[in-house]
């Protein structure tokens, strides 16, 4: 978690545009996220946890399905954000026409199952292939809404 975490800072200013964009560096970023994402993050979640950490709700036991599809999603999306790394930010080219689009076109922003909202498991979750296409900075903003879903509903507030 907290090289992934780390991962999240490296990139994070080249998304917004204070850090010169490096295409290479935030596929690297990517590759870490998904190594840590999918089962390789369920397995640190077994059932009968002894060493349960403090800061996991049981919530995670109570709603597993939830918890492993979150997981597995943030796997997705980071994949998603290797391939794009290559397309650069929306706002540097006229690719921003093409994310606007996307954006309305489909129901992806408005919908309430990237924000975590209530119904946010019955949506279909995007494919790699067409997150492939979209600028890099929408990509990165659907994996950072992946994480903060998954703690806003399965870790304590502590940290
Ligand atoms: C499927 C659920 C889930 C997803 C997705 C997820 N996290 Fe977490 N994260 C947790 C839980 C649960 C904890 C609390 C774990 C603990 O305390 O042992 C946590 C803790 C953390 C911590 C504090 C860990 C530490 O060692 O102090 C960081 C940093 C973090 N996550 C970053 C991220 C980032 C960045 C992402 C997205 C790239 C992400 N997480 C995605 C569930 C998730």
């Amino acid at each position: 978690m907290s090289a992934m975490g780390d991962a999240v800072k490296a990139v994070a200013p080249m998304m917004s545009g204070e850090a010169a964009y490096d295409a290479a560096a935030v596929r690297e970023a990517a590759e870490l996220i998904g190594s840590h994402a999918g089962t390789a993050m369920t397995e640190l979640f077994p059932e009968d946890n002894e060493n349960a950490a403090s800061y996991v709700k049981d919530a995670i036991w109570q709603d597993w399905d939830t918890f492993a599809d979150l997981a597995e999603r943030l796997h997705t999306y980071s994949e998603g954000l290797a391939l794009a790394a290559e397309n650069g930010l929306a706002s540097s080219e006229s690719g921003m026409a093409d994310a606007g689009a996307m954006m309305g076109g489909n129901a992806m922003m408005g919908s309430d199952d990237m924000m975590g909202g209530s119904g946010m498991m019955a949506g279909a979750t995007m494919g790699r292939e067409e997150l492939a296409e979209m600028p890099a900075d929408a990509v990165f903003a659907m994996v950072s809404n992946t994480c903060s879903a998954c703690h806003t509903r399965f870790r304590t507030e502590a940290k």
